[in-house]
């Protein structure tokens, strides 16, 4: 299968899988317990219908927002994901000038393996720094120092990963970061080894935001060892005032699900929620973010951004998600996959299928910009 045939996050998905060892593609493509939110999180989007108006006059489609004080080209962005340059050397290299091209943020993780500043030097467009609060408070000041001085956009503190959540395909097949030379590994270097060459050859696997504070070379551990042990259990709504009043600009939290919590996120002076389960990956049986964006956004939507993530994998998700009121939508999976699979220009190919999807997709909803979009065009199905 190659680049060219793939048309959707599907077919991403599958060359993902001929490319990478079983371990790292399945860190990437589990998520917790029974993996029910996972699958429910596209579902939700199903369950729902566009229901578009015609004869308008639709040839110039303009697809861009304002999001967390950011002009997007694109109603999309990439949400930060941890380790990417493990799915591919190029890593969060490649999805930052991806991009870039298309006008649009990126994010870099806390467990991040290129740093922040390099991306910040190399790239104009927004870049998203996704903080895991740790138990260190001093390595907690100092990564939000960092991020200021270098001029990061938009602080994202993720707040649904305070602990590991169950990932049994990670228990399963003992991945860890940084990869373990198991003898199990070594066969899957044999069985994929144009990932091992690539692996082996190119810059050693570093977590360049956190190497200074924590040495992980001599004790691999899984992701979810790692939050257990390493994110602070404690934190609370009082941590992450002092955070917001140290960051003194546009201050996101991303995972949160509740109206309640979204009501608390405003009164401490947030600018944004991501409404997200972390791609079903920590707790599963929870709901999925597209069904609880109604009830957020009448709530807290004239007040701060409310963004959504997880299980977006069409133009049309994207344009139920923006016509409940989402400022803008985060995608994961949906880059990684296509990263996996051939790098930058794959990552480049995916943005563009989904640029072209929403601007066909706007057009045949009779839609010219953005806010055109409303409930009134959508219909839920039960
Ligand atoms: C994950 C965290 C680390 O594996 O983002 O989901």
């Amino acid at each position: 299968m190659r680049l060219d045939n793939c048309h959707n996050f599907h077919d991403f998905r599958r060359l993902a899988k001929v490319r990478l060892p079983s371990p790292i593609f399945n860190y990437i493509d589990g998520a917790a317990d029974d993996e029910v939110t996972h699958r429910r999180n596209t579902d939700s989007y199903e369950a729902c219908d566009l229901v578009p108006n015609v004869l308008r006059g639709v040839t110039d489609v303009d697809l861009s927002v304002t999001a967390l004080g950011q002009k997007l080209d694109m109603p999309v962005y990439c949400s930060p994901t941890a380790v990417q340059r493990l799915f591919h050397h190029e890593g969060e290299r490649a999805v930052a000038a991806a991009a870039e091209k298309f006008g649009t943020m990126f994010g870099c993780s806390s467990l991040g393996t290129v740093a922040l500043e390099e991306l910040k030097r190399k790239h104009k467009n927004p870049q998203i720094y996704q903080f895991y609060f740790h138990k260190d408070r001093e390595l907690n000041r100092s990564m939000l120092q960092r991020a200021k001085e270098v001029g990061i956009e938009v602080m994202m503190l993720t707040v649904d990963t305070i602990t590991g959540g169950n990932r049994e395909r990670d228990r399963r097949s003992g991945f860890s970061i940084p990869f373990k030379l198991t003898p199990r590994a070594m066969l899957q270097f044999a069985v994929k080894p144009m990932w091992a060459i690539n692996y082996f050859t190119h810059e050693p696997f570093r977590l360049p935001q956190l190497e200074a504070h924590i040495d992980m070379a001599n004790d691999p551990a899984s992701i979810g060892r790692y939050a257990s042990e390493m994110f602070d259990q404690s934190m609370n709504w009082d941590d992450v005032a002092e955070m917001v009043e140290l960051w003194d600009g546009q201050f996101c939290l991303k995972g949160v699900m509740s109206v309640e919590d979204a009501k608390r996120a405003v009164s401490i002076g947030c600018k944004g929620v991501v409404l997200s389960n972390h791609g079903g990956r920590q707790l599963d049986g929870s709901r999925a973010p597209f069904d609880q964006l109604a009830e957020v956004v009448d709530a807290v939507g004239d007040k701060l951004d409310v963004i959504v993530d997880g299980g977006v994998q069409r133009g049309t998700h994207v344009l139920k998600a923006l016509s409940l009121g989402a400022k803008a939508v985060g995608v994961g999976r949906y880059y990684l996959y296509p990263l996996a699979a051939g790098g930058q220009p794959a990552v480049e190919r995916a943005l563009g299928l989904l640029r072209d999807e929403l601007e066909r997709d706007m057009q045949l909803m009779g839609c010219t910009a953005i806010n055109q979009l409303s409930r009134a065009n959508l219909r839920f199905r039960n």
